[in-house]
């Protein structure tokens, strides 16, 4: 059925493309400025938002195999991602249930976390193993001194988890069914080829330059080229999005040229073809494909709010579909990866700053999305929504979200 959906997005596109159209919002929506500076809700942001929906945290391919551990803070949570045994990944608050102490950091492979306090030890199922002399420190119940578990779930080569272990929030449910269609590029079998973090603006005025290509062809002009088309047919499902050109043409790995999908029959559409665009997850990170080296990759962007209303801090992962080969491959994929933090450390998120730097002032009263910036208009839409949803209501909120991506959009008049 998923394939169906991509079939039908790509047909829609190929026929605006052929057209000259493209689909529109149904009007230019305005955000007030305040939205993006003040702290306040900035804060509420970090709480309502990142705090309790599930937050893709890693590739699979990060954690390749049993034993693989990540620590990384997430809006001030310390969080451990480790994989079992069995293969399936547990996520921990990374607290030392002792004083609180974080228990690993950076990421490498362990069957044990050892504290480097006071010594106390957990298997990487989280139990405690064992306390430092236990005759000396009194008698504590250790099976209530586990460390504490985020509710987690992995998905089409992607790790989600939520940093409230008492939420009921099903992560599959939060969702919507996106994650069916992401399974298409097959990240559970890809690799991960390098890394990198970086820091931003505000993390809003950051992740809306990854919901529009209106930006394209001025800001990335010197990278990307003025020629870039700036227009996108928008897909939702819920408040995830992906984002691709009403265009006849796609990329298909290996070649140089595009493919013009209207001269081939969609029996032979193939599937990176069917896949092409941005795909953001909400709230936090968007993923886009790339050929450095003639090796099909994904750049998956990780994008957190940092500690003020200024900050931002996003991880890169470039993600390939499988390892370079020769030197040739590797030396073009590194070059794709570099090329993309000039693009997105020079270009957007300089920009960014001082975009931000600017509403800051509180001159601008308000800021605004036009008819073709959609992503950004339902991007917002959904941060006031979460923020406004009760815990109790949030399965609903999500839940009662449909796809708008079954049957192939309309076609606006030529
Ligand atoms: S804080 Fe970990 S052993 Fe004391
Ligand atoms: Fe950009």
């Amino acid at each position: 059925m998923s394939r169906e959906d991509l079939m039908a997005m790509t047909r829609a596109l190929v026929a605006h493309g052929l057209r000259g159209t493209m689909e529109l919002a149904d009007a230019v929506v305005r955000v007030p400025a305040a939205s993006y500076t003040d702290p306040g809700r900035f804060e509420a942001e970090r709480r309502r938002i990142f705090r309790r929906l599930p937050l893709m945290l890693a590739p699979s391919c990060e954690l390749p195999e049993p034993g693989c551990y990540k620590a990384m803070e997430v809006v001030g949570v310390p969080v451990l991602l480790a994989r079992q045994r069995d293969g399936a990944i547990a996520a921990f608050l990374n607290m030392c249930t002792h004083r609180g102490n974080p228990l690993a950091s950076g990421r490498g492979k362990a069957s044990r976390f050892t504290c480097g306090y006071h010594g106390w030890s957990f298997g990487s199922d989280g139990t405690l193993l064992g306390i430092a002399s236990p005759q000396d420190f009194g008698v504590v119940e250790k099976a209530a001194l586990c460390l504490r578990r985020f509710p987690s779930l992995e998905r089409a080569g992607l790790i989600w988890a939520i940093l409230d272990p008492a939420s009921t929030l099903s992560i599959e449910t939060a969702l919507c069914g996106y994650d069916r269609l992401l399974a298409h590029f097959g990240f559970e079998n890809w690799i991960l080829f390098d890394q990198r973090t970086l820091p931003g603006p505000n993390w809003k005025t950051a992740y809306d330059g990854y919901l529009d290509f209106y930006h394209l062809p001025v800001l990335h002009a010197n990278t990307f080229g003025r020629d870039f088309f700036n227009r996108a047919n928008y897909f939702a499902w819920g408040p995830h999005q992906r984002l691709a050109t009403p265009s006849k043409f796609a990329q298909r790995t290996g070649a140089t040229d595009q493919i013009d999908l209207s001269a081939i029959p969609e029996a032979d559409w193939p599937m990176d073809a069917l896949m092409q665009g941005v795909w953001t997850i909400f709230p936090h990170v968007s993923i886009a494909s790339f050929y450095g080296g003639g090796v099909r990759g994904a750049m998956i962007s990780q994008l957190f709010p940092g500690r003020t209303v200024t900050e931002s801090v996003t991880t890169q992962y470039y993600v390939m579909e499988r390892p370079p080969e020769t030197e040739e491959q590797r030396q073009g994929a590194h070059d794709q990866f570099a090329f993309l933090k000039t693009v997105v450390e020079g270009e957007d998120y300089a920009t960014g700053r001082r975009q931000h730097e600017a509403l800051m002032s509180g001159l601008l009263p308000e800021v605004l999305f036009g008819r073709n910036e959609r992503g950004g208009q339902v991007f917002h839409q959904w941060v006031d929504r979460v923020l406004e949803t009760d815990d109790a209501d949030l399965e609903a909120l999500f839940a009662s979200a449909q796809p708008t991506v079954a049957a192939a959009p309309a076609l606006a008049a030529a």
